[in-house]
């Protein structure tokens, strides 16, 4: 049987990527903190192995890892928001721990990890779109540095240890189980507020572009990673077609039939104008490619909106 353990397994990208595993026979373990809210993976006790743990702690990080071929490293300790205001506890907490967990992976035989970096963020302002995995990095936040700067301990290790890797670079993740409190993930934000009849907030004047990628597909790109074995390390995960945060608020006002009310703010100075993602080469590479239109996209995450339980709608406030 496959086998693999999830560090970050009950957050967004975590709980569906377990499902993925789950579908394609894998045993899986998911590896979070403890008194982390169950409320993601809830549907899949009994179906996966659970550890509890502190990710800056290398026992903890040891015991999660120890008989795992693969590693799925998607523990987030941060947000762009949160990282540009603590970015020395950015580093410890992302960068650091995660250097100690390439040395923990050599001591006990990991045979490759697999990392979720951020397409958004790590090449900072595009001389080109849609942007190439060989574009430039030059990252304008915090966050988006911890991401290059792990990746490039990941590119290290393996030429000097030779342990195999794969570098995810998501472009917009969003779906069903995103947190909508983090003021992160346009899409769902937008769709929550709706739900709510509350406004919401656009910084800048709403001509931001991003790649938005539905969940369900962009954990394949995860699961196809880990088992190929490719001389290409690097992937970035999105559609190759950007829209502005203006058009997705009126896709989703024709979706829904309602109307969103925005309070446009103030630019933050470290979003980058526009983000689309190149994805020939996972194309080519892994034969991944994402399936989901936005306006189904929209639908799914909409029908997810007006499903949930009334604790769980507390939760997300
Ligand atoms: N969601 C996005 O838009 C997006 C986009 C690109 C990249 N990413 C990256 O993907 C990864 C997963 O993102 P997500 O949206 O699923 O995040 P999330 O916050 O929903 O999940 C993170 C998980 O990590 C666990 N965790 C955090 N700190 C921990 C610690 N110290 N010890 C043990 N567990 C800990 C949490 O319990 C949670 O289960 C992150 O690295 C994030 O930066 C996310």
């Amino acid at each position: 049987m496959k086998k693999a353990v999830i560090l970050g397994g009950g957050g967004f990208i975590g709980s569906h990527l377990a499902d993925e595993l789950i579908k394609h026979d894998y045993e899986v373990t998911l590896f979070n903190r403890p008194h982390f809210d169950r409320k993601n993976v809830k549907h899949l006790t009994g179906q996966v192995a659970e550890i509890e743990g502190d990710f800056n702690n290398e026992s903890d990080v040891e015991r999660a890892i120890k008989g795992q071929p693969i590693v799925f490293h998607l523990v987030g300790t941060t947000s762009l928001q949160s990282s540009a205001e603590n970015i020395v506890n950015d580093l410890d907490v992302n960068v650091l721990s995660s250097v100690r967990l390439l040395e923990k992976s050599i001591e006990c035989g990991v045979k490759k990890i697999v990392f979720v970096s951020s397409g958004g963020t790590v090449y900072g302002p595009s001389v080109q779109i849609p942007i190439r995995e060989n574009h430039p990095l030059n990252p304008i936040c915090a966050y988006g540095l911890s991401k290059s700067a792990i990746e490039q301990h990941l590119c290290c290790n393996n030429y000097l240890q030779g342990l195999d890797y794969a570098v995810l670079r998501f472009a917009n993740p969003y779906g069903k189980r995103q947190n909508t409190s983090r003021k992160q993930g346009a899409i769902c934000t937008f769709l929550e507020k709706l739900y709510r009849n509350e406004p919401v907030e656009i910084w800048g004047d709403g001509s931001v572009v991003r790649d938005y990628v539905y969940i369900s597909d962009a954990v394949k790109a995860l699961r196809l990673a880990a088992e190929c074995r490719t001389k290409e390390k690097t992937f970035n995960v999105g559609t190759g077609t950007g829209y502005s945060l203006n058009e997705i608020k009126a896709f989703i006002e024709k979706e829904t039939g309602g109307r969103l009310k925005v309070m446009y703010k103030a630019p933050r100075s470290f979003d980058v104008p526009v983000n689309v993602l190149d994805v020939s080469l996972i194309r080519e590479v892994l034969g991944w490619q994402s399936r989901t239109t936005l306006v189904e996209g929209i639908q799914k995450t909409w029908e997810w909106i007006n499903s949930r339980s009334r604790d769980e709608l507390a939760c997300s406030k």
